[in-house]
């Protein structure tokens, strides 16, 4: 038996949803923790599958964590043992590398496994590798492990050949006890990395440039526990935007930075979206004729990947043609062949895919091929005539905090079903 998502198509969605907060920002916080010599209280957490595994790997550490309430952790490592993680939780997503940079500043030593995560085509970790040598760490890849270790690290400057969000963070998390001042240039600007870089400063720690592209970093010799409060998960909120757009009546998207979500906001006016943007919340009122649109993904502030595919569902129902470039990965386009099975007509010539618009969709048996995936399959389900059923929702479960939950108090017909494997 395999569990499934279904959803009947075509009930507008109406009402208000509450975004959680950021997934990538929490699965670097989880890690960025264990640097503390006391407890670090995070409130916010999203209830996501990714957390979870963080968690498994967390006791392996003998790190002890304690839920308050059911957003609210306290992470205390006081008693945390460097162990090798080799431990099946690691593989499940790719932020289980953050203990890489952590454990490496906390203890100049970690054995771990090789992070999992959705396949987007090839994820290579050099930028990190070479970023933990710069800082005087020694590298060692034996069959599917990595030891990274050093009689001390210290400080340097570090030039990303990407602006890379992962090495960014990883980099910043080896850095904060090392000797003396480490500078990363063309480092990456995204929110997230700004959230992690605010509590590592609340722990002791001496971080300048978050948001910029030169980061910098003075090593400290103690890290202590600080209460934080994650950011709203922009990537969640623009999912949601974009299915008001392509489902709503009228429904508001609440706990949000609609700074962080500017280059979406943006393209969807340009689209015909009409909506209402304030403070905190945006309030979209469905209904309006669409136009096809050019996109390109890029760094922050430029359009996420994230939100890439669940764009594309919403281009699907645009007046004309819209051509899609994707600049972060350039493989990202697994959704369009599942987009096609329900009626879609997609081009994909990577790095590009072009959509012709608008055509209607139908309810069909598809894959969660990863989770922006599911979560583009889900906004089709919802404006597709008849049943959609959406398999590997595990995926989804990674990221999404009661999708189909918030969908439903919204007024979809959305549901889970156990079936035949
Ligand atoms: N890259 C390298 N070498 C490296 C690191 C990255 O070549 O050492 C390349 C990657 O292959 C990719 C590009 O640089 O082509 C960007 O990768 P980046 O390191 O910025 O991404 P990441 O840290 O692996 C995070 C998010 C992704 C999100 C990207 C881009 C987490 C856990 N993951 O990944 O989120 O797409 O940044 O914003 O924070 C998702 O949430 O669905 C997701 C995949």
């Amino acid at each position: 038996m395999k569990e499934v998502i279904k959803i009947e198509g075509g009930h507008p969605l109406e009402g208000t949803v509450r975004i959680s907060g950021s997934k990538n920002a929490t699965v670097a916080l989880i890690p960025a923790a264990i640097l503390a010599n006391g407890p670090v209280t995070i409130v916010g957490v999203p209830n996501i599958s990714d957390v979870s595994a963080l968690q498994q790997i967390l006791e392996v550490q003998k790190v002890k964590v304690i839920h308050k309430a059911e957003d609210h952790i306290i992470i205390d490592p006081s008693h945390m043992e460097n162990v090798d993680l080799d431990h099946v939780a690691v593989t499940k997503l790719r932020a289980s590398y953050y203990f890489m940079g952590a454990l490496l500043g906390k203890y100049k030593s970690v054995r771990i496994r090789m992070a999992g995560g959705c396949y987007l085509g090839p994820r290579p970790i050099d930028l990190h590798l070479k970023g933990f040598e710069a800082l005087g760490a020694h590298v060692e890849y034996d069959q599917g492990c990595y030891h990274i270790w050093a009689e001390e690290l210290v400080g340097t400057k570090i030039y990303l050949d990407f602006a890379s969000v992962g090495a960014t963070i990883n980099i910043i998390l080896a850095a904060v006890r090392a000797k003396g001042r480490t500078t990363i240039e063309n480092a990456a600007k995204e929110p997230e990395i700004i959230d992690v870089i605010t509590l590592l400063n609340k722990m002791g720690a001496r971080i300048r440039g978050a948001g910029t592209n030169v980061i910098t970093i003075d090593g400290v010799d103690e890290l202590w526990g600080c209460f934080h409060e994650i950011i709203p998960d922009r990537i969640e909120a623009g999912t949601f935007i974009i299915m008001a757009a392509a489902a709503g009546k009228e429904m508001t998207v609440e706990n949000i930075i609609p700074q962080h979500l500017e280059a979406l906001l943006s393209k969807l006016d340009e689209m015909g979206v009409d909506m209402d943007v304030k403070l905190d919340r945006v309030t979209i009122h469905g209904g309006s004729k669409l136009k096809g649109v050019d996109v390109k993904t890029q760094t922050y502030p430029g359009l996420a990947t994230d939100l890439q595919a669940p764009l594309t569902v919403l281009l699907t129902q645009a007046e004309g043609r819209s051509r899609v470039t994707e600049t972060i990965y350039p493989e990202r386009f697994k959704h369009c062949y599942e987009l096609d099975k329900m009626g879609a007509t997609t081009e994909v010539t990577t790095p590009k895919a072009t959509i012709f618009g608008p055509t209607k969709l139908y309810g069909v048996d598809v894959t969660a091929t990863d989770l922006r995936c599911g979560a583009s399959l889900v906004v089709a389900g919802l404006i597709a005539k008849g049943v959609t059923t959406i398999d590997q929702i595990y995926h989804i479960d990674r990221g999404y905090d009661n999708l189909d939950g918030k969908l439903q108090a919204l007024g979809a017909k959305i549901w889970r079903e156990q079936i035949e494997d």
